[in-house]
């Protein structure tokens, strides 16, 4: 295993197993209660050895602690979420609402260790801090909603204190009673009863919930996705959010970084980052932003940056780890820790090479993820491979980014489409897939085809020790979600990936990467495949551009797909499933799609 492989794997399952943790001993406090609650019933709860809650956590009472923490930290960054996903004060009430009772916080092992350390606060100033500062935070954030609800409904601001105090008090009180009475819980009314007290005191600004999701159930469904979420500025920013800051993006390959201090950067979705080797040779991954005013660190795409850091913007000074060593000027700040303003790590993992990252560590490892693909990529020894010079591209396209995929995800198109692909697979180009990944391939036609890349191709191609027989002449891609895909060619391989950066823009980042092979004919061989490749870019980007047109002419049809484009169908299904508003064949109107998008998610 290579080392920086082997440091991000130490690490991811370093999280893991603190992850097993916290949640064996949630269930152990909610099944033996706080003060019931010892090393020995955690580890066997997480099947892990006593011994290893010492490694992570020193003590019982740091375990019990970091689980406070984690709950608090899943609480606010779902709440958060809510408020700022929701446009109006009366939606975000709502959002919240749906929130508190949906299944990932409103869990009775969750709900019993949130009561459990809230009556035990007393007793601990730690858990009193936690406690108290959540439940203010929420009342305040939810009572600046209610004071704005009142001004427009011309109540007394005086009230506001009260409503606020009220609609607390029905989701504890709820919370309680599931907690209780788990087996007759019923969310759906919870949330009703939440929305009744709401529309009681506001009715001019709320519709009775019921005649919200009657309006909704009646409304047209479609198969695919409609036309509107192409170029809808609110569907894009659901997918920034619901699709891409949770799922892994792939910011480069190791060898485009082999030295210490080498970087490459990323831009993508309203965030910026860095990936940086240290002088220890191991990967980090920051967010590209400076901790005194939000500075770019580097604005390159990829470089080598000296022993440090340093903000180009007031010279902020940075180790190589994050860590915050220099500030000038530091005694005119007041108060200013040091300590706790490194850079904001993100999350990374590293793959057959390819480096990864992520916005929000809440899903899947990455591992885990590609470990169905794995027999068929460790063949390319991808991780040897080299960056071919004058390969890597970012670029910015005029399109919506599921066109592309949408272009990719089938091969219909691919006889009549791409002569030059055409004529170098024949008959043999295949859409099929491994436990659910998409994955396509074409073995090279033995006929020799008419166009001279192709031909050349076909002759010149040498056998590579390195993969097995059925390998030697067989092209294939495999697509990642949300957006990726690398291409698997027996004398290169290759990746592209899409980010939305508005709803007809995007961001297409990607390259090529070999072993070194210093055999006659290979550069020839290479320079082939790019050429037959480049081809095929030209003719898809003539397809792309006239589907995204089409998408706005008002007779454009739904898709007609037949069975063999039935990528393009799991994709649309795949998205519609984490965005249901994508199942609605008219646009919701104007800014209500992030809300019909909640309301759609609660009454599933
Ligand atoms: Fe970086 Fe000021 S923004 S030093």
């Amino acid at each position: 295993m290579h080392k920086t492989t082997a440091n991000s794997a130490a690490s991811s399952h370093k999280d893991h197993r603190r992850q097993q943790l916290i949640d064996a001993t949630i269930k152990t406090i909610s099944q033996y209660g706080l003060s019931n609650t010892t090393i020995a019933k955690v580890t066997e709860q997480a099947d892990l050895s006593a011994g290893i809650v010492g490694f992570y956590f020193n003590s019982k009472a740091r375990l019990l602690l970091g689980t406070l923490q984690w709950l608090n930290e899943e609480l606010r960054r779902h709440t958060q979420t809510a408020f700022n996903d929701a446009a109006t004060p009366m939606e975000k009430l709502i959002a919240v609402i749906d929130v508190y009772f949906a299944p990932t916080l409103c869990d009775q092992d969750k709900i019993a260790v949130w009561y459990a350390f809230s009556s035990e606060s007393n007793a601990r100033n730690e858990y009193t801090k936690i406690c108290s500062e959540h439940y203010t935070w929420l009342h305040q954030s939810m009572l600046g909603q209610v004071q704005s609800l009142c001004r427009q409904a011309k109540i007394d601001a005086a009230s506001a204190e009260a409503i606020t105090r009220g609609l607390d008090g029905i989701i504890d009180g709820y919370w309680q009673d599931f907690l209780y009475q788990p087996d007759i819980f019923d969310r759906k009314q919870a949330r009703q009863t939440c929305y009744r007290y709401l529309h009681t005191i506001f009715p001019q600004l709320t519709q009775p919930f019921r005649t919200v999701h009657k309006d909704l159930n009646e409304t047209e469904l479609s198969d695919c996705l409609p036309t509107w979420t192409y170029y809808d500025e609110e569907f894009l920013e659901l997918e920034k959010r619901t699709v891409f800051k949770n799922n892994w993006l792939l910011v480069g390959h190791i060898n485009d970084m082999p030295n210490p201090r080498d970087y490459l950067t990323l831009d993508a979705i309203d965030e910026r980052v860095i990936v940086i080797r240290g002088n220890d040779k191991q990967i980090r991954a920051f967010h590209n932003v400076c901790r005194h005013r939000g500075a770019k660190l580097f604005d390159a795409l990829s470089g080598q940056c000296g022993h440090a850091l340093v903000c180009p913007f007031h010279g902020w000074t940075y180790q190589l780890d994050g860590k915050l060593i220099g500030v000038p000027a530091e005694n005119t700040f007041t108060s200013l820790d040091k300590s706790a303003n490194g850079l904001v790590p993100l999350e990374l993992e590293i793959w057959m090479g390819f480096i990864f990252v992520r916005f929000v560590s809440d899903g899947q490892a990455l591992a885990e993820q590609m470990k169905p693909l794995e027999a068929v990529f460790a063949a390319y020894r991808i991780e040897n491979m080299l960056p071919l010079e004058n390969s890597g591209f970012d670029e910015i396209l005029p399109y919506n980014w599921k066109v592309i995929h949408d272009i990719d995800n089938e091969g219909y198109h691919v006889p009549v489409g791409h002569p030059a692909l055409h004529q170098l697979y024949g008959k043999n180009y295949q859409d099929s897939d491994i436990a659910g990944i998409p994955v396509s391939y074409g073995y090279i036609n033995e006929k020799p085809g008419k166009l001279w890349s192709v031909r050349h191709y076909q002759s010149l191609l040498p056998k590579f020790d390195h993969l097995p027989q059925d390998y030697q002449r067989l092209w294939q891609y495999g697509a990642i979600f949300p957006s990726m895909v690398i291409a698997l060619y027996p004398d290169c391989i290759e990746f592209y990936m899409t980010i939305p950066v508005a709803a007809d823009q995007t961001r297409l980042r990607g390259g090529v990467y070999a072993l070194a092979d210093n055999r006659r004919g290979m550069d020839a061989v290479r320079y082939l495949n790019r050429r037959i490749n480049a081809i095929t870019a030209d003719e898809d980007e003539k397809y792309v551009r006239w589907l995204q047109d089409g998408m706005k002419s008002s007779v454009f049809p739904e898709p007609s797909l037949s069975s063999i484009e039935h990528g393009v169908r799991t994709f649309h299904h795949q998205l519609q499933a984490i965005i249901p508003v994508g199942k609605l064949k008219n646009h919701p109107g104007k800014g209500k799609v992030i809300q019909t998008n909640s309301q759609l998610i609660q009454a599933a």
